[in-house]
């Protein structure tokens, strides 16, 4: 099955921080199981480099917007790499190609009789390129989500008819319960389309930083459409000599942040219904991530840079910190201190721990050879429908949840460990054929939530999966007992070494 996923396309108007590499560490992950699964996947991510965020920036730098966006899309590239993001293809607006299919699918839309030329007169957040009616506009003339002073703005310039898609987005709606998820996202959008749709700018007339409209090249797509249009176009060019679009067109999930829930759940949609295209499968909102009660934004200066914190301990530990501190779906705080708890209560201990205390035992009691016999059952009992509990999870892109029915199983077996006591059994001259059974036990036990885990935290997993011999990291092998005998095990340093701190000077 095809399952195409996308990250938003970041705005090249500053640098990375945390808040992007959260979504794309949740793309690569969905993308990484589905592969695990045997679908046929397509990862999406890139840079949006055009509109008035791009070049207010430029303009306070005293660059060009292409050199801030030359200068910018390489530091998201890196970050992708950096976190382990295994991206398909990497988008920028500035792409030619991408503008090619911008200016085909908008002319479409206007020759199916959905574009008109008229003024608007209102509000603009240059920040968040949004036209804001009356009920978005916090104290009068502030912009809710990054608190400045709104511009009024009167201009010239192509509409949309959203406003004739309102019938058929409510049947959209209506009929895919699941197109936006979480359901809290769903009745938000849906009643945003209910509350009435006024048509929007198509074009600018006073930006000269983007794509021209294909009949008046005076005027620049609105940077919007240019920007969603992305997801498609990226198919059309993203392989040399292959167009995907027909393997990979409509997206299965789109994923994105709950402030750009208006671009993805209504217009984005409309635009597709306009051009004749089908709509995508579907679209997943997730929290932001805060630092205390506030969003984590450069412009608040309260951000956490994904890639100090890489460089200290790992890229897994990040991706596993964002995605099981903070409930995918919900806004979520995190923070240094919160970072450290997590890594050393469960990564460190929990299941580094169980890792190196499962292979030291095999090596001290059995020199190192698993012993081949049956795990005992009440511990297959314990991980009986786990990979089938886990994929239902990810099919409602719950990553969280996913995540949360592995790290259930790796305390019940730290618990099952303490219960069996092996370490006693190793002096107890009878009980030879029970610590046999325990030590392959938790052999097994390790295979099957690391290969369960190989999404989230794919380079420990690996080292761990590849220190017990085991090969196949497909769902398939994901359950108990599924495995072929592992024989003899391989030394593996510490997968999540202990935090050192630096001694404090005496008070
Ligand atoms: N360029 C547009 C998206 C166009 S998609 C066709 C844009 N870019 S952005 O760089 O401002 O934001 C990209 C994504 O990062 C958004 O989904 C936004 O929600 C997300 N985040 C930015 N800061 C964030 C947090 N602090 N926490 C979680 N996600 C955040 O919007």
């Amino acid at each position: 099955m095809p399952y195409y996923v996308t990250t938003p396309i970041y705005y090249v108007n500053a640098e990375p921080h945390l808040g992007h590499a959260y979504t794309t560490i949740a793309a690569d992950v969905l993308a990484r199981h589905m592969r695990q699964r045997g679908e046929d996947v397509f990862f999406l991510t890139g840079t949006d480099e055009h509109g008035e965020p791009v070049t207010q920036a430029a303009e306070r730098l005293g660059v060009t917007p292409r050199e801030l966006g030359d200068r910018n899309a390489v530091r998201f590239k890196d970050l992708a790499a950096r976190v382990g993001a295994t991206t398909d293809f990497f988008i920028r607006t500035t792409d030619p190609e991408h503008a090619t299919v911008v200016q085909e699918v908008v002319q479409r839309i206007q020759d199916n009789g959905h574009v008109y030329p008229g003024t608007y007169e209102g509000w603009y957040c240059p920040r968040c390129a949004d036209f804001k009616s009356e009920s978005e506009v916090e104290d009068g003339d502030r912009c809710p989500i990054h608190k400045i002073k709104l511009d009024w703005e009167k201009e010239d310039n192509y509409f949309f008819r959203l406003s004739t898609f309102q019938e058929p987005l409510e049947r959209l709606y209506a009929e895919r319960p699941e197109f936006v998820r979480p359901e809290i996202r769903y009745n938000e959008a849906l009643s945003f389309i209910r509350q009435g749709l006024r048509d929007v700018s198509l074009s600018r007339a006073r930006l000269k930083w983007g794509v021209p409209v294909p009949w008046d090249p005076e005027q620049v797509i609105y940077v919007w459409i240019d920007a969603l249009l992305n997801y498609y176009s990226a198919l059309s060019y993203a392989i040399e000599g292959h167009d995907l679009t027909d393997r990979f067109w409509p997206a299965t999930v789109h994923l994105i942040g709950k402030d750009i829930l208006k671009f993805h759940a209504v217009i984005w949609p409309a635009m597709l219904m306009a051009a004749g295209i089908e709509v995508p499968r579907s679209v997943f909102v997730h929290g932001f991530l805060l630092m205390g009660e506030q969003k984590m934004s450069k412009s608040l200066g309260n951000v956490i840079d994904p890639f100090e914190v890489i460089e200290l301990f790992g890229a897994d530990a990040l991706r596993f910190y964002v995605l099981r501190e903070v409930t995918f779906g919900t806004d979520g705080s995190v923070s240094p201190e919160g970072f450290e708890t997590r890594y050393t209560t469960e990564l460190a201990n929990e299941y580094g721990n169980l890792a190196s205390r499962t292979l030291a035992m095999v090596d001290r009691f059995r020199g190192g050879a698993v012993p081949a016999v049956r795990p005992p059952d009440d511990l297959a009992g314990d991980f009986e429908g786990l990979a089938d509990r886990v994929c239902e999870r990810f099919d409602e892109v719950d990553v969280s949840g996913a995540l949360d029915e592995i790290w259930r199983r790796i305390r019940r077996v730290n618990q099952w460990v303490q219960d069996e006591a092996p370490w006693q059994l190793a002096k107890d001259e009878g009980s030879t054929d029970r610590l046999d059974a325990v030590l392959s036990g938790l052999v097994e036990s390790l295979r099957v939530i690391s290969i369960l885990l190989q999404p989230f935290m794919p380079e420990a997993t690996d080292r761990l999966l590849t220190a017990i011999g085991a090969e196949d990291r497909s769902i398939e092998a994901a359950r108990f007992g599924a495995g072929e005998p592992t024989g003899a095990v391989a030394p593996l340093e510490p997968l999540f070494p202990r935090i050192e701190r630096e001694p404090q000077p005496a008070a």
